[in-house]
């Protein structure tokens, strides 16, 4: 049914027209109604339609993510089975943690993380990722192509920080890998995509299931079409459990970027989440403070809302780690990542400031990923 659904232009066309309408429209037939509850992909942005659908001979060939889909716990995306270049296994008690890797068609991985929730992670990791496109290395002799993996498996928000939730679900390719959903020149993937669009039901599994979903989101994603990219920057849950565990254990991070606040609480945590990436091998490129200060607009003085941003920088001197820079509190940020416009993005003078930080700490990340040694190590996916 979704294969035929996907085939017949008349009826993606009418569905692409129907998902446009406001929500008080009336009622829709009881075909638009299930094809708006499987969310095909209405083009949103021309560089998303552009990359993402190609020729009616290439939608053709890929399939429909949940038409043969097992759900189980050991397939908690329900993406049907590949034989060659299968995920990891889970390894058994005795096996002891399996290898790290690459990723199949990536160069490098860049995780933003730390130990508490609400402190900008996923705002920071979007921006970011535009941020290392705007800053490319000359040296690559073109732009650099940047993906944005959503990590967060109980509170996905790329779909929506990136302007993709109502992209519908991503395709599959021949292999039975994930298509990566493309907005504002970044290809990005997130189990948000993937569940069904009910914000009342949170997604409830643990341990293995979590640690399954996070191997298909490492593994099944094919970063590789149209060239490799140069970077994947990995929005992280709040907290150190089984996700940033998994992650550790499984892939060669080149670095993570811990964001924290100025508050006493959130640096706590910001060690904490330092302290559990050293544990597992990754290492920290810096720090970034967010949220550390804001200009009301009747004066000049930056008014640091949640503390003093010198025990912040103390901390991570304390720390040894650099402090890679520092995110104004602006509402530009908060309602663009609503409006699915990161600031990166915008041009308004109140972003500026944000702009020139994030780029800065851009720029930050390209030299430590320059310097960096390449692992020796194989890839999968
Ligand atoms: N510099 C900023 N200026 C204004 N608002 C911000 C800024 N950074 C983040 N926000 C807002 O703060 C809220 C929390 O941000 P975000 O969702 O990125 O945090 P998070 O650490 O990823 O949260 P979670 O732990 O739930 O994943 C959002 O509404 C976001 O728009
Ligand atoms: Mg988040
Ligand atoms: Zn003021």
């Amino acid at each position: 049914m979704h294969a035929a659904l996907q085939r017949t232009p008349a009826l993606s066309t009418l569905v692409a027209r129907v998902s446009q309408q406001p929500l008080s429209a009336p009622r829709a037939t009881a075909a638009c109604a299930l094809a708006l509850r499987h969310r095909p992909a209405a083009p949103i942005n021309p560089t998303w339609s552009s990359s993402a659908s190609t020729s009616q001979q290439r939608q053709q060939q890929r399939r429909r993510l949940h038409s043969s889909a097992t759900l189980r716990h050991e397939n908690p995306l329900g993406i049907p089975k590949r034989e060659a270049n299968p995920a990891p296994r889970i390894p058994r008690r005795a096996a002891g943690p399996p290898q790290k890797s690459g990723i199949r068609g990536v160069n490098h991985v860049v995780v933003v993380a730390s130990g508490k929730g609400g402190v900008g992670k996923s705002t920071v990791a979007a921006n970011l990722a535009l941020a290392l496109a705007k800053t490319s290395p000359e040296a690559l002799g073109r732009p650099a192509r940047i993906g944005l993996l959503d990590l967060d498996i109980f509170g996905p928000s790329v779909p929506l920080l990136m302007g993709l939730d109502r992209a519908g679900e991503p395709e599959m390719n021949d292999a039975n890998k994930l298509i990566p959903l493309q907005n504002h020149g970044i290809k990005t993937m997130s189990i948000g995509y993937l569940l069904p669009p009910d914000p009342n039901q949170p997604v409830v599994w643990r341990g293995l299931m979590v640690q399954k979903a996070v191997q298909q989101l490492l593994f099944d994603v094919d970063w590789a079409q149209g060239g490799d990219l140069d970077a994947l920057v990995i929005d992280m849950p709040p907290g150190t459990g089984d996700v940033q565990l998994s992650l550790g254990q499984l892939v060669v991070v080149d670095g993570a970027v811990i964001v924290s606040t100025p508050q006493d609480v959130a640096l706590i945590d910001a060690r904490k989440g330092v302290a559990m990436f050293q544990k597992v091998g990754v290492p920290i490129i810096g720090l970034l403070l967010n949220m550390s200060h804001f200009k009301c607009g009747s004066c000049d003085t930056p008014h640091e809302l949640f503390g003093s941003s010198d025990k912040f920088t103390a901390a991570a001197s304390e720390l040894g780690l650099d402090v890679l820079g520092k995110v104004p509190l602006v509402t530009s940020v908060s309602d663009g990542g609503d409006a699915g416009r990161p600031v990166m993005v915008q041009s308004g003078a109140e972003g500026d400031e944000v702009r020139a930080a994030m780029s800065h700490v851009g720029d930050e990340v390209w030299q430590y990923l320059a310097k960096r040694p390449k692992a020796n190590v194989g890839v999968r996916g």
